[in-house]
């Protein structure tokens, strides 16, 4: 049975709307500012939507992993959060301080009018947040009429409390999914169940044991699956080939090792690669797989960006995971903007995942080009291998 979507609310007018959103955005480390809002723009048309409906909304979301006391977290307060969702609603965006859930709160919800928005503070800020604990989100639930998910990056996190034991709690009132998730689950699955083939998949990134899962649920449903970025190096150490200066975890081999008969076949790997001394530009070569003593591997070539870019036009779907090079600087970021560029090209359907590979396609400024471009990272990875999420467990069908 598909899950009830705030398209099936209906009127909303007088209802209080407890929307779960993932405003876990990347901050400076300095100043503390968001360097990227992609979440926050990405849930604008669900609140939009309940605003729309005559509904009052309360967002919650967490920051960043909060480890005690607030006062030690200052920047992890919701405060920048609610000013910039403010700018990009268009409309004031009320914020608690203090507790999470406490009297200023109640006060602040019993309050809200319809129209009117109110973003609590940071829910990790409460250790109860991450035990799922049934009497904090008792009192989170109290705030609400109607319950939405629309937290596509947390959805794979079981335990923690706005995500699982709210909806829990809410029982019996309407518990409905946001636009963000039920597209993200309607791409996924149909990227997953029927895809327009060949379906081809690329791989980057530094481990290859955190995706080992992923990997495996990909092979059994793709035709080709490219390799590039930091694992490229994994699986050439796995095969014996000369890795340079790269220090890679034992671990790490084991789990390519356990890949290596599938590479010739579903498995592509770089046939060159550009590799430097540390970061040092003067010393940037092109080489065919082998990395030279002293040296480091930094991007896929520019025979594997053309090869790879070759089975991107000829694919039907081509989901892509994980920076193939050092992206972040520009003198390495060839690799990745050339895949970017092919898809962005390409007429197959095309779905990115991951917060890193995400970030690379914006700043290539291809993320319009794209079929989708996921707002989550671990639950990209976890959704694909086929993870049932006991947040979605908790939505109405
Ligand atoms: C994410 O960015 O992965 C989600 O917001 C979940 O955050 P977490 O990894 O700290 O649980
Ligand atoms: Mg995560």
């Amino acid at each position: 049975m598909p899950k009830k979507t705030i398209n099936n609310l209906g009127d909303l007018t007088g209802k209080k709307v407890l929307v779960r959103v993932d405003f876990n955005v990347p901050l400076d480390k300095q100043t503390g500012d968001i360097t990227n809002d992609r979440r926050i723009r990405a849930a604008l048309p669900t609140i939009q939507h309940l605003l729309g409906k005559g509904a009052a909304v309360i967002a919650m979301s967490h920051l960043g992993r909060p480890k005690g006391e607030p006062s030690a977290d200052k920047n992890l307060t919701m405060d920048k959060v609610a000013a910039r969702f403010g700018e990009l609603l268009g409309r004031p965006v009320k914020k608690t301080s203090g507790d999470v859930i406490g009297p200023e709160a109640r006060a602040a919800a019993l309050a809200l009018k319809p129209g009117e928005v109110l973003v609590l503070e940071n829910l990790r800020f409460d250790a109860r947040e991450q035990k799922n604990d049934p009497d904090f989100a008792h009192a989170i639930a109290a705030l609400g009429d109607v319950y939405v998910n629309d937290a596509f990056g947390t959805c794979h996190n079981d335990n923690d409390a706005s995500m699982v034991a709210v909806p829990a709690d809410m029982k019996g009132k309407p518990r409905a999914l946001g636009l963000l998730v039920a597209k993200e689950l309607e791409v996924i699955d149909g990227l997953m169940s029927n895809p327009k083939r060949p379906l081809l998949a690329v791989m980057g990134g530094a481990k290859v044991s955190d995706k080992v899962k992923f990997i495996k649920a990909l092979l059994g449903k793709v035709d080709h699956l490219l390799v590039g970025g930091k694992m490229t190096y994994t699986f050439q150490k796995a095969q014996g080939v000369s890795v340079g200066n790269m220090k890679i975890d034992d671990k790490e081999v084991t789990a390519a090792t356990d890949l290596l008969p599938q590479v010739g076949k579903k498995i592509a790997l770089p046939v060159d690669s550009l590799c430097a001394k540390a970061d040092d530009l003067t010393s940037i070569q092109v080489v065919e797989r082998a990395i030279p003593a002293g040296y480091e591997g930094v991007d896929i070539g520019p025979k594997t960006v053309a090869e790879y870019a070759v089975q991107i036009q000829k694919a039907g779907t081509v989901i892509w995971n994980g920076p193939v090079g050092w992206f972040e600087k520009p003198a390495f970021a060839g690799g990745t903007k050339g895949i970017a560029e092919a898809m962005a090209r390409s007429k197959a359907v095309t779905v990115v995942g991951g917060g890193e590979t995400a970030e690379a396609v914006e700043q290539f400024g291809f993320d319009d080009k794209m079929t989708h471009v996921s707002t989550g990272g671990g639950a990209f990875l976890a959704y694909v291998e086929g993870k049932k999420f006991a947040s979605l467990a908790q939505i109405d069908e």
